[in-house]
């Protein structure tokens, strides 16, 4: 069997170019027999570091290690699973699949069964809800949303439903055995009553919203109360297996073509907005829901243009909501990308002004969107008086911390000219300018948290590490289970750990400093150097040191996964070895999301 599959994946490796897949998610210059360019999974801050070696169909990214095929890479970029991505490269090949590759046995197909009985029971949902809105049951909806000025194409293009009163419709609909009732709960769909035995309906006496994935497939739903109702203006399907808010943007599915020929995508945050705007022939808008704006989201949307106008409501929320978008997009933002923000009067959302005012002049509207900038300058001045030296300096050190965390350093310091013009500064009053070759340090102010500076963001997690132990030593104890997983390459720093465990385990551990512990010079020196090194406070040193373990067994995977791909998976079975590290890197991956978000859900906002 397996072999039926390599063979088939390899016929199809033989018919797509890797380069032209590649091509159109990042801009590769031929570089020898290879081609480069700046890698799309992590924040590519120096020179080109991915590289695309066509004649082998792999590629390899020598900062954070990613590489593979053409499989690999489509999965990895628009997040699919291998048959997905199989499916899709295949029809591009144009290669029928076997009927062995359809439905190769175990775990895969097992976990694709469930999916798709899940999307399935999803897709019927929004069949249903629609028919609801279109019978006798969704009049009063209907003439809501003709009120709001929707036309009847405009509902069908969305494919908006209506969620009748009561409590079990849908639960009924589906016949409410248990079996069926679990999926719909983990579809996000029923409730379990809390207590007895039951479900209930999560979308009752609302319009229903359908939010699909990029491929097309509805994966949850957005629900609005009718005027006058009581409630939550909006609930959304919870997360779910099919849906994580963070890595979802309503209407991508759509909108995505025109993004690329617009070369612009529009970010709004409500479901009425994107309505409205693409029913008013702007159909480059994707709307985040009223969750804060993710770097996944960012990437899914730098993927596919490099500008995007973030249009915020004209209110403190939107302000608020602009701001967090803000400080998503500086984090790791690259050269030739044009963030812009377009703010609404006060009180007006982007379904209200091209209402109110037509789309030409929203058109116009985007084209006069406040420059990054801009909306760094104006909001961090708040506040500030501004004419005198006391003001522009309080302004430049509170401006520090974004510029610093702004991948490109050459873009970083073009921003600190524009800034020393914008303020009249003359001479050399930038404290501390970045070298362009030189590899970026931390700057300004050190990043506090290891958990949230993952690998591949110049992060150095075993001397961080170190540091927390050299100063915590009462964390040794407690984590020392965990140090017998850590492979340490460098011997000095290897030799360093067993020391300080020693040092954990000895009485001495109460009363001296672990410095003072140390009596091997060459040892001293390196815990000096590493104390110099990572002098900043953590906030949590316990959290980040589990932070920093789960980060170093990534790296180490990363390397092993970069090996396997730089030696052009030699032997067969270094695909299988290649995709167990896969998973587990997700895994890891997952963990690290956990910890950088303690209480995980993102807040919708109400
Ligand atoms: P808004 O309050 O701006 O609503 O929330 P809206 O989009 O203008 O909706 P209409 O025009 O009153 O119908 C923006 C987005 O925030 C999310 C929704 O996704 C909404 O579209 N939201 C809002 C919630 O999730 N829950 C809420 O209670 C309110
Ligand atoms: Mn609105």
């Amino acid at each position: 069997m397996a072999s039926i599959t390599e063979a088939f994946k390899e016929a199809v490796r033989d018919r797509v170019n890797l380069v032209d897949v590649v091509s159109r998610h990042v801009q590769l210059r031929k570089s020898g027999s290879n081609w480069m360019g700046l890698c799309p999974f992590h924040d590519d801050r120096k020179s080109p570091s991915f590289s695309v070696q066509s004649e082998k169909g792999v590629f390899h990214c020598f900062g954070c290690g990613a590489g593979g095929d053409v499989f690999e890479f489509v999965m990895r970029i628009r997040g699919l699973s291998f048959m997905e991505a199989l499916e899709e490269l295949a029809r591009e090949a144009n290669l029928p699949i076997p009927r062995q590759e359809q439905r190769p046995p175990g775990e895969m197909e097992r976990e694709r069964e469930e999916r798709r009985s899940l999307l399935n029971i999803v897709e019927q949902a929004k069949e249903w809800f629609g028919q609801q809105l279109r019978g006798p049951q969704g009049k009063a909806a209907r003439e809501y949303l003709t009120a709001r000025g929707l036309r009847s194409a405009t509902l069908e293009r969305f494919q908006l439903g209506y969620a009748p009163p009561g409590w079990s419709q849908l639960v009924d609909h589906f016949g409410g055995g248990s079996a069926v009732c679990q999926v719909l709960e983990t579809v996000g769909l029923a409730v379990h009553k809390e207590g007895r035995s039951g479900w209930y309906d999560r979308f009752r006496d609302r319009i229903i919203f359908p939010i699909h994935d990029r491929q097309g497939r509805c994966i949850a739903f957005g629900g609005r109360l009718l005027k006058g109702s009581d409630g939550p203006k909006y609930i959304n399907s919870p997360e779910t297996p099919l849906y994580r808010k963070g890595e979802v943007l309503y209407g991508l599915d759509s909108a995505w073509k025109v993004i690329r020929e617009t070369e612009q995508a529009v970010v709004v945050e409500g479901y009425m907005d994107l309505i409205s705007l693409a029913d008013a022939g702007i159909g480059q808008v994707v709307a985040t829901l009223g969750t804060a704006l993710t770097e996944q989201h960012l990437r899914l949307l730098w993927g596919q243009t490099n500008r995007i106008v973030f249009c915020f409501d004209g209110d403190q929320a939107g302000i608020k909501a602009a701001w967090r978008a803000l400080e998503q997009v500086v984090e790791g933002l690259q050269a030739d990308r044009h963030p812009t923000f377009l703010f609404l009067p006060e009180g007006a959302d982007p379904d209200d002004m091209i209402r109110r005012e037509g789309v030409e002049r929203f058109r116009q509207r985007l084209k006069e969107s406040t420059s990054l900038l801009d909306f760094l300058l104006n909001h961090l001045s708040d506040g500030l008086q501004m004419e005198g030296p006391e003001g522009k300096a309080a302004l430049v050190h509170r401006l520090e911390p974004y510029l610093a965390k702004v991948a490109d350093p050459l873009l970083a310091q073009l921003y600190r000219q524009a800034v020393g013009q914008r303020l009249g500064l003359q001479g050399n009053w930038q404290q501390r300018p970045p070298s362009v070759s030189a590899p970026r340090r931390a700057a300004f102010r050190p990043p506090r948290s290891a958990v949230l500076q993952p690998v591949g963001k110049g992060r150095d997690h075993e001397r961080l590490l170190l540091a927390i132990l050299l100063r915590h030593p009462q964390l040794v104890l407690e984590h020392e289970e965990s140090f017998a997983g850590l492979t340490i390459q460098d011997d000095a720093r290897a030799k360093l750990l067993d020391a300080l465990i020693h040092f954990g385990h000895s009485e001495n551990a109460v009363r001296i400093a672990p410095l003072d512990y140390l009596t091997d010079g060459s040892l001293r020196r390196l815990a000096k150097a590493i104390l110099a090194q990572e002098e900043q406070d953590l906030d949590d040193p316990e959290r980040e040191l589990q932070g920093c373990l789960v980060n170093c067994q990534l790296e180490r995977i990363r390397q092993e996964m970069a090996r396997l791909s730089a030696n052009g998976f030699a032997e067969e079975k270094d695909w299988t070895v290649y995709h167990g590290f896969r998973q587990e890197e997700e895994r890891l991956l997952r963990e690290i999301k956990k910890m950088a978000t303690p209480n995980v859900v993102p807040m919708d906002r109400h």
